[in-house]
């Protein structure tokens, strides 16, 4: 099964309206045909600016999160339905900064993807263990835990463009990234437990992306496993140049 490989970068809480702007046109200006998809996603503030300057681009516009109701008296957060009209189609929900620093819980995520989903938004779902998780061996129990509360009640029609990103909390921005050998026995476990609780053709399909201090001497060898579809990239995307190079990879 050829699944078209997805290089993400997320800018975190990086770059102003300005710096969003320059960085995406230097994107659109170099990438014009890609075998990959290509999202970016910049903060809240510069998302309608960057969504302006991507037209006539395919690079995909992302936000780095939502709230999961859909209008009220909820100070400071975002809905999804606002996401889409800045020009964004995808959303990330479940990154490790939401979860362990802005108390995002599993459940809380599961109504995150179900709001999104339910406005045209599409999904990448981040999961991934800490360090003292996976010294204790917890480490598929908690992915497991992510994937069966994070995902609960959908069907695979669903998830049809559903994007899973594994990232190991240890290897997030730390400079330490999991061996190609890690990342793809991760992969590989979390097909598998798609597999079981969707279907193997629903399994084969998603794509599931390695994120935690990628760059460019890691690139390589991490995209050469059979079960890593792309890369979700943090530090390296704010530079055009060090981006560019990660989606060239070998
Ligand atoms: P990093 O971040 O590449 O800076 O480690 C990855 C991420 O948090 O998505």
């Amino acid at each position: 099964m050829s699944r078209k490989p997805f290089i993400a970068g997320n800018w975190k809480m990086h770059n102003t309206v300005a710096q969003s702007k320059e960085l995406a046109q230097a994107l659109k200006k170099a990438l014009n045909k890609n075998n990959a998809d290509i999202m970016i996603a910049p903060s809240f503030t510069s998302l309608y600016a960057v969504a302006e300057v991507l037209k006539g681009s395919n690079i995909i516009l992302a936000a780095q999160d939502c709230h999961f109701e859909e209008k009220g008296a909820f100070t400071s957060q975002i809905a999804p339905s606002q996401v889409l009209d800045t020009g964004a189609t995808y959303v990330i929900i479940g990154h490790s900064e939401r979860r362990s620093l802005f108390g995002d819980t599993n459940e809380i995520l599961n109504k995150k993807v179900k709001a999104a989903l339910t406005r045209g938004l599409k999904v990448v779902y981040c999961v991934g263990e800490t360090l003292i998780e996976r010294e204790t061996e917890k480490t598929y129990a908690v992915i497991q835990d992510q994937i069966e509360d994070g995902l609960k009640g959908f069907t695979a029609e669903d998830l049809k463009d559903l994007v899973i990103a594994y990232e190991p909390v240890w290897a997030i921005g730390t400079g330490k990234t999991a061996t190609p050998e890690q990342a793809q026995e991760v992969h590989k476990e979390i097909r598998t437990l798609l597999a079981q609780k969707y279907s193997e053709d629903f399994a084969s399909k998603v794509r599931i992306l390695y994120g935690g201090s990628v760059k460019a001497d890691n690139v390589d060898s991490i995209m050469a496993q059979p079960d890593v579809d792309g890369v979700l990239v943090g530090g390296q995307s704010l530079e055009a140049e060090k981006f560019i190079r990660i989606i060239d990879y070998n």
